[in-house]
């Protein structure tokens, strides 16, 4: 088959921590808004069922949830919502955590119906909630790639370093890309992800990608508070330019791992279909 057909099928990427509150949700709307200003369909899935969610960042509130569909009561189109021409946000509600338990006729009815979006975004991100929860493990190791996001609390490097240990053990997951949020500069992040690739590489074996450093700026902070995406209102802010280059990153990146690409992947993975 040709890599056209390949390029063709979603990017699956969870956006993920160990540690809560290091800027997933945050990072997540934002890296959607500017693929989506590269020209990119983005499709977010918020799995996360905790309160900060990414609706909020967008100012919406979806109609339903993964829930309803599992539940045959709604179809996919109806839970997802556009929220900009390029941006369509799904939430897994309280669905994320039946996911792993469905039944063989609710498990291929549920991958056959999200696998209708399959060739209408070009990536989907995914917000995971924080930590080693059975939801968290799954969602990162059915997507294609996984980003951590560490920042400089030595309680986000010892959990972060707990949640790639057990997606290593357990789900055999080699390809990890880490981006450091919250530091001062770039030097501080790069040394932040030397330190951290360094631990992991000697006791996992696992070398690390450095997607790059978001720099603390209460810019950023205020915007989201506002409920305005730096990237789209801010382009010039520090950490808005530094979100644009992740962004551009990690798309060369993903297009070097195209075997575990696509949503019927994704969501055979989710549920468990062999
Ligand atoms: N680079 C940054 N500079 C300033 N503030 C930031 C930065 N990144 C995140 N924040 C702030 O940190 C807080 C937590 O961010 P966010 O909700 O995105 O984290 P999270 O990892 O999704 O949390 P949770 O684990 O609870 O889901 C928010 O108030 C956000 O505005
Ligand atoms: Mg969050």
């Amino acid at each position: 088959m040709s890599s056209r057909f390949y390029s063709q099928k979603t990017k699956t990427l969870a956006i993920t921590s160990g540690k809560g509150g290091v800027g997933k949700t945050t990072l997540t709307a934002n890296l959607a808004q500017a693929l989506a200003q590269q020209g990119q369909r983005v499709l977010i899935f918020d799995g996360d069922l905790g309160m900060a969610n990414v609706d909020i960042m967008f100012g919406v509130k979806p109609e339903g949830n993964i829930l309803d569909v599992i539940r045959g009561e709604k179809e996919i189109s109806e839970v997802v919502t556009q929220v900009s021409p390029l941006i369509a946000l799904i939430s897994g509600g309280s669905g994320i955590v039946e996911l792993n338990r469905l039944n063989p006729f609710e498990r291929r009815a549920l991958v056959d119906s999200v696998s209708q979006l399959e060739h209408a975004y070009d990536y989907m991100l995914i917000d995971t909630a924080p930590g080693i929860s059975d939801n968290v493990l799954y969602l990162n190791a059915a997507a294609q790639m996984s980003a951590v996001i560490i920042n400089p609390d030595p309680a986000s490097l010892a959990d972060s370093y707990a949640l790639i240990k057990v997606l290593n053990r357990e789900y055999k997951e080699t390809r990890f890309s880490i981006i450091c949020n919250q530091v001062r500069d770039e030097v501080e992040g790069l040394a932040l992800f030397n330190r951290f690739s360094e631990v992991v590489n000697r006791f996992l074996s696992i070398g690390l990608d450095y997607w790059g450093s978001v720099p603390q700026d209460n810019l950023l902070k205020r915007s989201t508070l506002q409920q305005r995406l730096i990237v789209r209102h801010e382009p010039q802010a520090e950490s808005a330019r530094a979100i644009q280059a992740i962004s551009l990153r990690m798309q060369q990146s993903v297009q070097k791992s195209d075997t575990k690409a696509g949503l019927q992947f994704f969501w055979e993975q989710v549920v468990g279909v062999a």
